[in-house]
């Protein structure tokens, strides 16, 4: 606990533990105040379905919790397949408690206790960039918000195939996003509690456009694509100028991603399609005759932080063979410094202590940033100054190898 806060009096005893279900609503209603920000009792009603007590920590002073930090229980996609992830979540602490280690105490003992129960990777979104590299936590995917002039034209003609409307339906879209998502890093797996969050669609949210949608692509193996959208009808000087709000189009196969994204684009009365998140090689860039139209903004998406450096390493795959000894910094989680000999390759691979020398000196973050196969690769790092190779060769290697051929990783969903 740090004296001499400028944020009023060093609290006397705080009391460290996992919430109950009676703590929550005084939990929400600190991360309110520490987000600077008012939920409505539907939103309550979405997010505490997510929530399981016994995976969120507080703070507590005189019994009323001062700071909070939770973790979802995910299954998030990695290089190899879908992989257990804790999702880092409910993370504030109370105005009146700022800057006295709370949080950096809350974040260090889930580490802990996540490391204790076997789980070796953590991500989470940070509300701002710059409080998470000191956790160990990495850049680890990327995203772009995307505009696009509606009537946009495409470089080939998008074959003709069916389309409907319907109301979004977790039964409809479910086996299409299962089956997208296992494929695709950084996406996660959702039961009824995440399509009630995905599809959570309060009027307080709509930015002034009609109820959420959904658009399905039929083909012959079923509906084989959706898309996710509203529209906001607008006009100016009596000129059609809508925006259609897009929040995601998943599709199992080119053709129907194709045709989700010329109907988004063709939509009457629209000027523009926005889409919130998508990743930096989206294909609809591919697509598109003219590529500049479409405005983009480039921003970090989810932070990776590996939890137990040989767990996590040894729990996925690698796009090509890999042998190098990694010596890793971590002061906040000291069980992860030392050195270990990574071994691997597209199948898999075994991550075990060595005293061979090193390889690669990596800090703990960096290892985070390159876990999806991501752009912040370990070369990027080093051309950063915060890699550093120990014997020629091995950067190429290991920066190649824990890159991933498929898409570029990003997660969709905030949580
Ligand atoms: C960000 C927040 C969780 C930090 O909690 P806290 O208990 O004040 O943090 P700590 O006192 O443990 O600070 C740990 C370190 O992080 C730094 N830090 C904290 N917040 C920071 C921020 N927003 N930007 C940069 N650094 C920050 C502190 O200066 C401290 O650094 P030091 O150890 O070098 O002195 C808290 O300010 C908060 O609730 N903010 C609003 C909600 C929010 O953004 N939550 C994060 C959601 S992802």
């Amino acid at each position: 606990m740090r004296i001499g806060s400028p944020y009023g009096q060093t609290p006397a005893v705080t009391e460290m533990r996992a919430l109950t279900a009676d703590d929550l609503p005084d939990a929400w209603q600190l991360l309110e105040h520490a987000f600077g920000g008012a939920n409505s009792p539907e939103d309550w009603e979405v997010e505490l379905a997510l929530v399981e007590p016994s995976r969120f920590l507080g703070s507590f002073e005189d019994g009323q919790v001062v700071a909070v930090a939770g973790a979802f229980a995910l299954e998030m996609t990695v290089p190899g397949g879908p992989r257990p992830v804790a999702g880092v979540t409910w993370v504030g602490v109370r105005p009146t408690h700022r800057r006295r280690g709370l949080v950096s105490g809350l974040l260090r003992r889930q580490l802990e206790d996540l490391r204790a129960a076997g789980e070796p990777v953590a991500a989470l979104w940070a509300s701002q960039g710059a409080i998470y590299q000191r956790f160990g936590y990495g850049p680890a995917a990327w995203d772009v918000q995307l505009a696009v002039p509606s009537g946009s034209a495409f470089t080939r003609p998008v074959p003709a195939g069916g389309m409907r409307m319907a109301t979004p339906d977790p039964a409809v879209l479910g086996p299409v996003w299962d089956a997208a998502r296992r494929t695709r890093t950084g996406w996660s797996a959702r039961d009824e509690r995440w399509w009630s969050y995905r599809l959570f669609d309060p009027e307080s949210r709509r930015s002034g456009a009609a109820p959420l949608l959904s658009v399905l692509a039929d083909g012959p193996a079923g509906v084989e694509g959706y898309a996710l959208y509203a529209t906001r009808q607008q006009w100016s000087s009596g000129t059609p100028s809508g925006e259609v709000h897009v929040r995601e189009v998943v599709a199992t196969n080119p053709e129907a991603y194709a045709r989700l994204w010329r109907y988004l684009l063709d939509l009457d009365l629209m000027k523009e399609v926005r889409i919130g998140f998508v990743g930096p090689d989206e294909p609809l860039l591919q697509l598109l005759a003219e590529p500049r139209a479409a405005q983009g903004r480039l921003k970090d998406n989810i932070w990776v932080r590996l939890v137990d450096v040989p767990g996590a390493l040894a729990g996925r795959c690698y796009a090509a063979p890999v042998d190098v000894v990694l010596e890793v910094v971590d002061a906040f989680c000291p069980w992860n410094t030392g050195l270990w000999r990574l071994t691997g390759g597209p199948d898999g691979a075994t991550c075990t202590p060595t005293s061979d020398p090193a390889d690669l000196t990596v800090p703990v973050a960096d290892l985070g940033g390159a876990y999806l196969g991501g752009s912040s690769t370990l070369a990027a790092r080093a051309a950063a100054g915060s890699v550093v190779e120990r014997r020629p060769g091995a950067l190429a290697q290991a920066s190649t190898a824990f890159g991933w051929p498929g898409p570029l990783p990003y997660s969709p969903l905030v949580f």
